[in-house]
């Protein structure tokens, strides 16, 4: 079976906070960060799987600290796991002040995408082989993941999700 290791689908940007990015406080939108964020991890996905793909859908995401105005964004995006015709991306974005040479955490999530074959319907994707242990962890709470953004999307009846089920009663 073809695989692909997550550092294969490793997408890294950069952009610089301007004004018109800004909120009144002077620090840059939660939107246009996920935004970005979303270009990233299509990105990601597009150079894992080959194929177009679509937002399915994005965790929830808690910003720990603002991006002032001046500040430089760093995104990476990397695919944790496929599984049939969709992949999970995960990001880690930070914020730098690069004068004072200061970077600092902004926040992290989970986006799903799915990739379209030419006539825009699921196509399958290729296995996504974590190699690190940190890659592995991500690899390994995917499923779970996964059951619980169906359950919330109604694609999935609490009952069937076994991930979940075995996480609280082990
Ligand atoms: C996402 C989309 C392609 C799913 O298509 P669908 O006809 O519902 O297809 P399926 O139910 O067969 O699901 C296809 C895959 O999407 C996944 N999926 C569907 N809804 C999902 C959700 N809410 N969260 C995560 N994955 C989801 C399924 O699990 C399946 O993955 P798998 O093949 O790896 O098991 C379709 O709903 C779509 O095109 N949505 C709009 C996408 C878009 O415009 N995004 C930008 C938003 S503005």
């Amino acid at each position: 079976m073809e695989r692909k290791k997550p550092s294969e689908s490793l997408i890294i940007m950069t952009e610089l906070v301007l004004p018109n990015d800004t909120n009144v406080f002077g620090n840059l939108m939660g939107g246009r960060l996920m935004y970005w964020m979303d270009i990233g991890a299509a990105l990601s996905a597009t150079k894992h799987s080959g194929s177009p793909v679509v937002t399915a859908s994005v965790d929830n995401i808690s910003f720990t600290n603002p991006i002032r105005l001046g500040n430089v964004v760093h995104i990476e995006a990397k695919v944790t796991r496929a599984f049939n015709t969709s992949m999970e991306v995960h990001l880690n974005v930070w914020g730098e002040d690069i004068i004072r040479q200061h970077k600092y955490k902004s926040n992290e999530a989970y986006y799903t995408f799915v990739a379209l074959d030419p006539h825009g319907k699921p196509k399958p994707v290729i296995t996504a082989e974590p190699q690190t242990e940190y890659e592995i962890k991500l690899f390994e709470g995917a499923l779970r993941r996964r059951q619980i953004r169906l359950i919330l999307g109604g694609k999935m009846k609490p009952k069937d999700a076994k991930e979940l089920k075995a996480l609280f009663s082990s």
